[in-house]
């Protein structure tokens, strides 16, 4: 991976029109230059090509990443969206967010198979992992870190337990390690300054208006 560390990842989740998405994009755009790192944003897949176009036109500093991919290749698998459909419109996929593991049932084997898929169309997985026992797929090179009771609460993981978390995971095997659940503009920075932290990864609650997504721009710029 070439992208530079941190990574600012935003899961825009089931949420958005593409007008609202368009302007979403148009004003975070501006500040997204002068960050020191990644920023990745995942709309629905549905919006990745338009997203694609328009990041490319405004020059934005401003990768784009799926909130999923098919476990499947190709084939007759109606509704499917797979990872080789996409791998020209994004650099990245999450796989393994919780509320998948929990509203579509996605097992571990499932999720390897997504991961191996993404691996072979070269889009990078940002893998999510519940607790520091959650079985992370081979070649994963970004873990986020996500404890369900911090998402969406607004009561995020403290600093220090997810720097003892990626320390046990680096130590597994390398891979950078984000944080993910109630990480806002007041408190992104406690987690970035810790040497193991590698990036957060940014839910509805300060991702999805884009004036707070930019509010944690600028805290870490
Ligand atoms: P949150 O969500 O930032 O709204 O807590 C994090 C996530 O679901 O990835």
């Amino acid at each position: 991976m070439n992208d530079p560390f941190p990574l600012l990842v935003a899961n825009l989740k089931a949420n958005k029109t593409w007008g609202e998405m368009s302007a979403w994009l148009d004003i975070v755009g501006p500040s997204a230059d002068k960050f020191p790192g990644t920023i990745i944003v995942c709309p629905t897949v549905a919006f990745l090509a338009a997203a694609n176009l328009q990041i490319k036109s405004a020059n934005l500093k401003i990768k784009l990443g799926s909130q999923d991919i098919s476990a499947f290749e190709q084939g007759p698998y109606t509704g499917e969206v797979t990872a080789s459909q996409i791998a020209d419109l994004c650099q990245y996929a999450i796989i393994g967010h919780s509320e998948r593991r929990q509203n579509f049932a996605e097992s571990n084997e499932v999720l390897t198979q997504k991961v191996q898929n993404a691996q072979k169309a070269r889009i990078q997985s940002i893998f999510c992992i519940q607790s520091d026992q959650t079985p992370i797929p081979e070649g994963i090179k970004i873990v986020a870190y996500e404890p369900i009771f911090a998402i969406g609460t607004g009561t995020p993981d403290t600093p220090e337990n997810v720097q003892s978390i990626s320390q046990k995971l680096k130590a597994k095997g390398n891979c950078a390690v984000l944080y993910g659940g109630s990480v806002s503009a007041e408190n992104v920075n406690s987690f970035l300054q810790k040497d193991l932290i590698d990036g957060v990864l940014v839910g509805v609650t300060n991702s999805l208006d884009p004036q707070n997504f930019t509010k944690i721009i600028k805290a870490v710029v």
